[in-house]
């Protein structure tokens, strides 16, 4: 008797922990369904275009939750510029059983590892801002990437210079010989945007029937702080022989700035500066005279693609019909250029 007791009480046991653990699973699916997780893993988190790009995620989350009605949560990791950090982000967002991930990979020609990893987990992948070779987006039709076409980035750049010269030729050829002396400011070399800035800004210049001659160029992988040093030096060298400073993105653009002010060579005294990106401070610069132009780089629009495709495919949609900008398995939001004509609308667009 005492022994059929006990072994009823421990069936009982084991009847009310498969229970208990029933109704755990339970709930843990429902949280599943009711809500999105979204993880997004970024090469750098200090590179200004990537980091207003966050931000632009993170404003657009409200307005998505609201219109699907449900939580969305997304989880930025910074990689710090090693990809073997990334890989590991990776992974944790594997593990972890995210809906989507996001990658902006550290170097853009070893995507294929995560795309496997991806895969085999059945976890859709969106790339951008730093594009994958296209064997690597075409392992998986779940693979997409977000970003931007870089020729209409130079050529918008070299539209801007071209536009001033001729409006302005006296004021801009400095020595008055008729050709138009630049220096170039170049991104990594390993990004796609760099090569093709810098060959289709010139190749429209040219393009418009001005002559040009190349003093000097240099990268400054996309940040302040070289492209300021190299600034610097070309200072040193050419002095006012310097007309114009075509730069592949307004941080760099800023650093030229910063030593165009120290040397007093900045607004009207010294060459005219182009970027692309319209980050806030390239923008502000616009509006106090000191860089002629720049090409919007259209943060908002990119992030609005990322979490349109990421939210589509976390419920099992077709992504065309959330983001019908999407062609294939590629986005490229079109760039604008902006002056001081203009500049107002973009401010006001980024604040919006
Ligand atoms: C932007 C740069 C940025 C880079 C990062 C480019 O598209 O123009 O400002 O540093 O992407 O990958
Ligand atoms: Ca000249």
């Amino acid at each position: 008797m005492k022994k059929m007791k006990s072994r009823i009480a421990r069936i009982c046991l084991a009847l009310c922990l498969a229970a208990m653990m029933a109704g755990c699973a339970g709930t843990e699916k429902k949280e599943e369904k009711t809500g999105i997780k979204i993880g997004v893993a970024i090469y750098r988190g200090d590179d200004a275009f990537i980091s207003s790009l966050c931000a632009s995620l993170e404003n657009a989350i409200k307005d998505k939750e609201e219109k699907l009605g449900k939580k969305v949560v997304v989880n930025i990791a910074d990689a710090k510029n090693s990809q073997s950090s990334q890989n590991d982000q990776v992974d944790d967002f594997i593990r972890k059983g995210y809906d989507a991930i996001c990658v902006n990979m550290v170097d853009r020609t070893v995507a294929a590892v995560i795309v496997d990893k991806a895969k085999e987990a059945g976890i859709p992948i969106i790339f951008f801002n730093r594009e994958p070779v296209e064997e690597d987006m075409a392992i998986w039709n779940q693979t997409y990437y977000v970003g931007t076409d870089a020729r209409e980035a130079g050529e918008l750049e070299g539209q801007i210079v071209a536009d001033a010269w001729k409006s302005q030729e006296s004021r801009i050829d400095k020595n008055g010989d008729g050709k138009l002396q630049y220096v170039m400011l170049e991104g990594e070399q390993v990004h796609q945007d760099s090569l093709i800035r810098t060959e289709y800004s010139v190749k429209t210049i040219l393009k418009e029937g001005i002559v040009t001659e190349k003093l000097a160029s240099g990268t400054g992988n996309w940040m302040r702080s070289p492209a300021y040093e190299l600034m610097q030096e070309w200072i040193g060298q050419y002095g006012s022989q310097i007309e114009v400073v075509l730069s592949n993105n307004d941080e760099m653009a800023m650093g030229a700035i910063e030593a165009l002010v120290e040397n007093g060579m900045s607004g009207g005294n010294g060459p005219i500066v182009v970027g692309i990106d319209g980050t806030e401070d390239g923008l502000e610069k616009i509006i106090k005279g000191e860089m002629e132009g720049t090409v919007m780089n259209d943060a908002r629009g990119q992030a609005e693609s990322i979490l349109g495709i990421a939210c589509a495919c976390a419920e099992g949609k077709d992504p065309k019909q959330e983001v019908p900008e999407l062609k294939g398995q590629y986005v490229r939001v079109p760039h604008s250029p902006v002056t001081a004509d203009n500049v107002q609308e973009f401010i006001d667009y980024k604040n919006k």
